[in-house]
Formats: C-alpha cells, structure tokens, sequence
C-alpha cells in the first residue's frame, strides 16, 4: 500500500516537472513555419466561410469588400465619431484579444462614442466566432504572429 502510494507520488510530481518541460511544450505550442519562422495559423475552413457570409451580409455595408475599411477611417467625422476601421490588419483589430472582439461585435461601441452597431441578439454567439476567425483569416501572417504571441501564448 505505501509502494502504491509513493508511485502515485512519483507520477505526479514527474508530471509536474514535465509540464513546462519541452516535450510537453511542444505539443502545446503552435507549429512554426520552417521558411518564415511565423506561427503557422491553423483556422477551420469552415468556419472561415461561414464567417464570410456573415461579413457579407452584415458588415461589408460599412467595413467594407475584404475588411478594407473606410480609406480615411483615422480622421474623425463632422460628429467627432470614427468611420469603420479596416479589420484585415492594417489598422488595430489586431491589437485585441478574441474575448474583446466577440464584446465589440456583440456590444457594439457606446453610441455616444461610434457607430459600430451591437450584434447581440441578431446573430448567435457561435456566428459572432465564425466572423472573428475570418477577420483572423484576413491578416498577413506577421501580424498573426504578433498577435498570437501577444493574446494566445508565449511561444
Ligand atoms: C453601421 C456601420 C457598421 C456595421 C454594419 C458594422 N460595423 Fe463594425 N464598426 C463600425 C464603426 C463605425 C466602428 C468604429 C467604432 C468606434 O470608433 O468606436 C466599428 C468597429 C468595429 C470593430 C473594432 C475594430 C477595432 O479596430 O477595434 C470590429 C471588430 C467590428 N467593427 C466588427 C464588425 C463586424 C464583425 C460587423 C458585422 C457583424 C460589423 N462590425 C458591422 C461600423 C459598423
């Protein structure tokens, strides 16, 4: 009985070293592309389409064909209010984590401070992810990097 218990001891304590150990690691980490040295972005196609449909018929109105955005959405309207940013990564929708995307779109923006609509009630949760992860889809692979380092893990 007390051989059992050591054992289990021992499992556990050599679990618990291994847990930052790079074995363990690498199965946590994202893969990295040999060529470019930037994480290698693993996005489900279909949701990267179901995704796009809901831009298109929702969002592309004012954000635009491809996320591009309003050309000169860095300067404010005669109401002090910003015009809707480009989301395909040349402005800052990567400079948030996936929890303060899904508020945005869900929330929307105080309507004292702009004019993003909220989005909660007219689409479900999961169709709210589906068009974050095309907006991911979007970005250019160094901005994913970035951002995947930043919100995601270390790496
Ligand atoms: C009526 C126009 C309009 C529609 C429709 C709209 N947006 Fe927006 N959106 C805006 C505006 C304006 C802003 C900037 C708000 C601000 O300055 O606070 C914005 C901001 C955002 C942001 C934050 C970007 C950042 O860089 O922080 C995201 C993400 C976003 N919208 C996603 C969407 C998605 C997804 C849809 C469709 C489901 C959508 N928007 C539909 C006008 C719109």
């Amino acid at each position: 009985m007390t051989r059992f218990f050591f054992l289990i001891l021992g499992i556990i304590l050599f679990l618990t070293a291994c847990k930052d150990s790079a074995i363990v690691g690498a199965f946590l980490q994202p893969a990295i592309n040999p060529k470019t040295g930037l994480i290698e972005r693993k996005l489900d196609q279909a949701q990267i389409e179901r995704g796009e449909r809901i831009y298109t018929s929702h969002c592309e109105g004012c954000h635009g064909a491809n996320g591009a955005g309003t050309p000169d959405w860095r300067k404010p309207n005669a109401d002090g209010k910003y015009p809707p940013p480009p989301l395909d990564g040349t402005a800052h929708a990567w400079h948030h984590s996936t929890e303060v995307l899904k508020k945005t779109i869900l929330k929307g923006t105080p309507p004292e401070m702009g004019s993003m609509p909220a989005w909660e009630g007219k689409l479900t949760e999961q169709q709210v992810d589906d068009v974050i992860v095309w907006i991911k889809s979007l970005w250019p692979d160094e901005i994913y990097d970035v951002w995947f380092k930043n919100f995601e893990g270390k790496s």
